[in-house]
């Protein structure tokens, strides 16, 4: 099984992470468009033009399946890049509803939706967890933790300020659903400042609970084959990757 991984930039990486850890492919193509990240304060139109030519990019390489992991695109361009490919193509904002429905069983559930300005506009996690029936919903738009993540800031003074701003008047949550790639980067912070009743949704998991439940993978691969692809500096993105996923 080979698949390409697609992202507006470097946080996919926290995807490919779940995929490794649970063997699930042979080849992982991963391509991040770093020349024009971020995709989170674009306009719809811009980011399913994107969406389409990272489709057009993977079909150089005859793959088994493509997986969105950015929230913004899976939120905007999904159904425009499954029209464009020749393979399936699937998304972390339904594996996310999915996984959110699986681990709480109380519609009533308290459930926080954090992403980028143009992922929690979409209403795409709103609406796929309307459709679950659950009635408690919060959302907020955390674009500053793009950056910290990229700059590698995961704890300190000034991530905990913007906590504060954020989260000050946020009702503690049952779940919070982390709707951006490189928020996982921030779940142990993020389980701080909520407390460990909190659970939270990680878009990695909840892609591997989705092919899971839905594909029938199985644990195979144990040493996948892994390229990366960047729109601009690969070799900063290569960097990245050794580092934050050890290989
Ligand atoms: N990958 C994006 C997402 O998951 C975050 C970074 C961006 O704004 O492009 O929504």
């Amino acid at each position: 099984m080979k698949v390409g991984v697609f992202d507006s930039g470097i946080g996919g990486l926290t995807v490919v992470k779940s995929l490794l850890e649970h063997q699930l492919f042979e080849e992982i193509i991963y391509f991040g468009d770093t020349a024009r990240v971020p995709y989170g304060t674009k306009d719809k139109n811009t980011i399913i033009r994107y969406a389409i030519e990272a489709v057009e990019f993977f079909k150089n390489f005859e793959l088994d399946m493509i997986i969105v992991a950015c929230n913004t695109v899976s939120a905007y361009a999904l159904s425009e890049m499954q029209e464009s490919s020749t393979c399936p193509v699937i998304g972390v904002v339904e594996a996310g509803v999915l996984a959110t429905a699986n681990a709480m069983d109380n519609k009533d559930s308290n459930i926080l939706v954090i992403g980028t300005n143009a992922t929690i506009n979409s209403k795409a996690y709103e609406l796929g967890l309307s459709e679950h029936n659950f009635t408690q919903l919060q959302v907020k738009s955390t674009p500053l933790f793009v950056p910290l993540v990229e700059e590698e800031i995961f704890d300190g003074a000034i991530l905990n300020a913007t906590l504060e701003h954020y989260f000050k008047d946020i009702k503690n949550p049952d779940a919070l659903i982390l709707g951006c790639t490189h928020f996982p980067l921030l779940k142990e912070t993020l389980s701080n400042y909520f407390g460990k009743d909190t659970k939270l949704i990680h878009s990695g998991d909840s892609i591997v609970e989705y092919l899971e439940n839905k594909f029938d993978f199985y644990k195979q691969y144990a040493n996948p084959t892994l390229k990366f692809f960047a729109s601009e500096n690969p070799e900063a993105l290569r960097s990245i990757a050794s580092r934050w996923l050890d290989v």
